[in-house]
């Protein structure tokens, strides 16, 4: 016998953007746990550490927050609270510890993970939801610019291992992504600014209008005007959001991961910094070296080259590193790109903001310039329209 038949599976990716998720006049959460049964709805809570630390009354906040809410849903013993930051996914520990947790809570199939925190979190707490038995539901508070612009509203769940990023991994959507911007206000000013570069790279492949907002309001998102930087970021979010749910390869089946723009170098730089360096000040890296390539190959225009690096640079990203001047190893990330992949070299580039088109091949030669122009850059340099040809 022979069979074959191809089927689909049909998913609801969720979004909500609020303030103060845990206010206990906030209705958003309940309501969108409210299993519409007498049963209330368990949910087993895990805290950023960061965050927790950064906000001390955070987990009391949850504890009432649940109890003001306890015919619709249960939190199930008190909110947990792991390592953020890379320290969650640089070895199994964190994810190990969740799993347990998971198991030792009784979470079945029609109870939550609730994760609340930044990227690094979120990414692991969600592999131990997609674990559990074979998938437990996941919501994921974003609390960072980075989880809110891009990483919250992927289908992408995974720790490092075998000193890769990412390696240990599912793809699994989400019950709901929920942003809670009030806790953005605690961000160090690093992790505030990191975010914007996924922004950036989402404007330089699909909307120039967004990348003219950014440009012009660089400076006051630097000085954290939520009100400059939040509309962006949401901007950015909508369009991940809608990469996921209309692009027609969420699980990345296909050769291309077309948003990945900038990040084969922004994954290498991660990994030779022992994950140190934050993944959006790697994207901003990332995205100068390869708008630098595509200037130097005659793709994008001067001007244009210079609005892009300007921009980056007055978001509060440095574009410099010393470990740029490891050139083989560098790009070394080449082939570890096209290997995750699945041999087939795609990278993303761009003609112009907002017109992104693939390569399958890069001359390294020119990408070796593009670096060392890179190295050399100075905002100061550009803004005098210095010739790179
Ligand atoms: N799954 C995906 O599709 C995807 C996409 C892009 C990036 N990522 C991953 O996301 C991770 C980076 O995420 P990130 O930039 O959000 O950083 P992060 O998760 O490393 O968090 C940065 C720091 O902020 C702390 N923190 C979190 N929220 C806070 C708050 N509101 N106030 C104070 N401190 C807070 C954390 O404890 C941590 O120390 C990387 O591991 C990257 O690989 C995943
Ligand atoms: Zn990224």
């Amino acid at each position: 016998m022979k069979l074959d038949a191809t089927f689909s599976v049909t998913y609801t990716h969720r979004l909500r953007c609020t303030r103060s998720v845990f206010s206990p006049d906030n209705p958003l959460l309940a309501n969108l746990l409210h299993s519409g049964t007498t049963t209330p709805s368990r949910v087993v809570v895990f805290v950023d550490e960061g965050l927790a630390e950064a906000t001390p009354n955070y987990l009391a906040e949850i504890s009432a927050f649940f109890a003001a809410n306890n015919q619709h849903i249960t939190l199930v013993g008190t909110p947990h609270v792991l390592p953020g930051g890379e320290t969650a996914k640089r070895d199994r520990k964190t994810l190990d510890r969740a799993l347990e947790i998971i198991s030792e809570t009784h979470i079945c199939r029609h109870s939550y993970v609730l994760v609340v925190g930044g990227g690094a979190l979120l990414d692991c707490v969600g592999l131990a939801a997609s674990l559990a038995h074979r998938g437990v539901r996941l919501i994921r508070v974003a609390t960072t610019t980075l989880s809110q612009s891009d990483s919250a509203l992927g289908v992408k769940n995974g720790i490092n291992a075998f000193g890769q990023k990412n390696y240990l991994g599912v793809y699994d959507v989400p019950w709901a992504v929920i942003h809670d911007e009030a806790t953005l206000a605690t961000l160090t000013d690093e992790d505030w600014c990191s975010g914007f570069s996924e922004a950036v790279k989402v404007a330089l492949l699909k909307d120039a209008a967004l990348f003219s907002d950014i440009e012009h309001n660089a400076e006051a998102i630097r000085q954290r005007d939520e009100d400059a930087g939040i509309p962006i970021i949401r901007t950015s979010a909508k369009h991940h959001f809608d990469h996921i749910t209309l692009n027609g390869d969420p699980f990345e089946r296909g050769d291309a991961r077309p948003l990945d723009f900038g990040h084969w170098a922004a994954h290498k730089l991660e990994q030779m910094s022992g994950y140190t360096i934050r993944h959006g000040a790697a994207v901003a890296i990332g995205l100068a070296l390869d708008v630098t390539y595509a200037r130097l190959q005659g793709w994008l225009d001067e001007s244009v080259h210079e609005r892009i690096l300007q921009t980056l640079d007055a978001l509060g990203f440095t574009l410099q590193h010393p470990l740029l001047k490891q050139r083989d190893t560098l790009m070394g990330g080449l082939s570890d790109f096209q290997e995750h992949l699945g041999g087939v070299r795609s990278i993303p580039m761009i003609r112009d903001v907002g017109d992104a088109f693939e390569v399958h091949e890069i001359d390294e030669a020119v990408m070796a310039q593009a670096l060392a122009w890179l190295r050399a850059w100075h905002p100061a340099t550009v803004a005098s329209g210095r010739s790179i040809a």
